[in-house]
């Protein structure tokens, strides 16, 4: 079976454990602060705080702003749901918007349109690595003294009008889970310019434990501390850390090679009818998955069709409106439910080869084909 997604993970990742391994120092200490100093460089921003999950990256993020009860929160509900529990978690409220069928990315007249006195933040996803549109999202956050907390998840290495995404907005969340674009086995970070913030920020992923950070950075534990705040124990391990050290070396070769097949899916889709291909920017997008709109009702059918010949497909995602837990926020997103109908993940991977890619598109033309 041709998976989905699949990590690429090799000796590279192994020799940096092992690195960590001898310090004797396995949880949060300079294997962190060095890949955290990594992404910064990457970036350019002042701020990188990494923590455990990509979940957990928004949670703090949210937290640290200070978003809580009867706060809302507007946030598409085509994205995976942690998007939408790290707002619930704050007893805040998810106010569901449309999205575009073009990118499946947060569609900007419906965010005016949702925009209330209660609105604290604007939560925008980077669908399958695709940049939301960041200029029209910061102007309303600037106009309303709104925050923009990018749900960066898929974006690793994609970059929106020629700046990488992270390196500028309010705050930015990266999730390194297994099928990321680079994984820390698990892992996430918070990317942000502003320093009171980022403070908040680091002492709650602790915790809320004020002094220790240095030390720890250092793989020293101080025996004095304090706790100062409400915290979680969110922070990246030195472990985690080691592995997505080794990942970044690797990203620019993962980017190109998932592009190329990007590119060898879109031009073999793109004539199907019964099939609407996204549209991509492959100057500036990092690919995450690949999703195909599959039309009149057929997604079904296509699915067992192809797990008989051996190619793998999930769908990302059921509309979170439409979830049992969050159905007290939901409201109506004809367009979302339309496309929360048709949508199809293919297989991409980094280790993917040109005969499995001939396999996935052989296996997706011959159905439509033979209609
Ligand atoms: C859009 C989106 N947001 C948030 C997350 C959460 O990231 P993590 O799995 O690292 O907790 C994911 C992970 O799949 C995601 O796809």
């Amino acid at each position: 079976m041709i998976p989905v997604s699949r990590p690429s993970i090799g000796i590279e990742e192994l020799n940096e454990i092992k690195k960590v391994f001898e310090t004797g120092w396995l949880g949060l200490g300079s294997t962190v602060f060095e890949f955290e100093n990594t992404l910064k460089e990457y970036l350019g921003r002042r701020h990188v705080i990494a923590v455990n999950t990509g979940t957990t990256a928004l949670h703090i993020a949210l937290d640290a702003l200070g978003i809580g009860e009867n706060d809302e929160v507007i946030v598409p509900s085509l994205t995976f749901c942690a998007s939408i529990q790290v707002i619930t978690a704050l007893r805040a409220m998810p106010v569901f918007c449309e999205i575009n069928q073009a990118t499946l990315n947060i569609d900007i007249k419906d965010v005016k349109k949702k925009i209330t006195s209660r609105t604290k933040a604007i939560m925008p996803v980077h669908y399958c690595g695709t940049s939301c549109d960041m200029d029209a999202l910061l102007d309303i956050g600037k106009e309303k003294n709104i925050i923009i907390v990018e749900d960066a998840a898929h974006a690793f290495g994609s970059s929106y009008k020629g700046k990488k995404i992270g390196s500028f907005g309010d705050v930015t969340c990266f999730s390194f889970d297994p099928i990321k674009n680079i994984t820390c086995g698990e892992g996430g970070a918070v990317v942000l310019e502003n320093d009171e913030f980022a403070e908040k920020i680091r002492r709650k992923r602790i915790l809320g434990i004020d002094k220790d950070t240095w030390h720890r950075y250092r793989n020293e534990r101080s025996w004095f501390y304090e706790v100062t705040t409400q915290g979680y124990r969110y922070h990246m391990s030195n472990i985690n850390a080691a592995i997505g050290i080794a990942q970044f070396k690797k990203l620019d070769l993962f980017i190109q090679r998932k592009k190329e097949i990007v590119q060898r899916y879109n031009d073999a889709f793109e004539n199907i009818d019964g099939i609407k291909v996204l549209s991509w920017n492959l100057k500036e997008t990092a690919p995450f998955t690949y999703i195909i709109r599959v039309l009149n009702n057929k997604r079904e059918d296509l699915i067992e069709v192809l797990k008989e010949k051996g190619v793998g497909t999930g769908i990302h995602y059921i509309p979170n409106h439409l979830q049992p837990f969050f159905k007290h926020f939901a409201t109506s997103l004809p367009v979302t439910e339309k496309l929360g109908e048709e949508i199809l993940t293919l297989p991409l991977y980094y280790d993917m080869t040109d005969v499995q890619v001939s396999t996935v598109i052989e296996a997706v033309s011959s159905f439509f084909n033979r209609e």
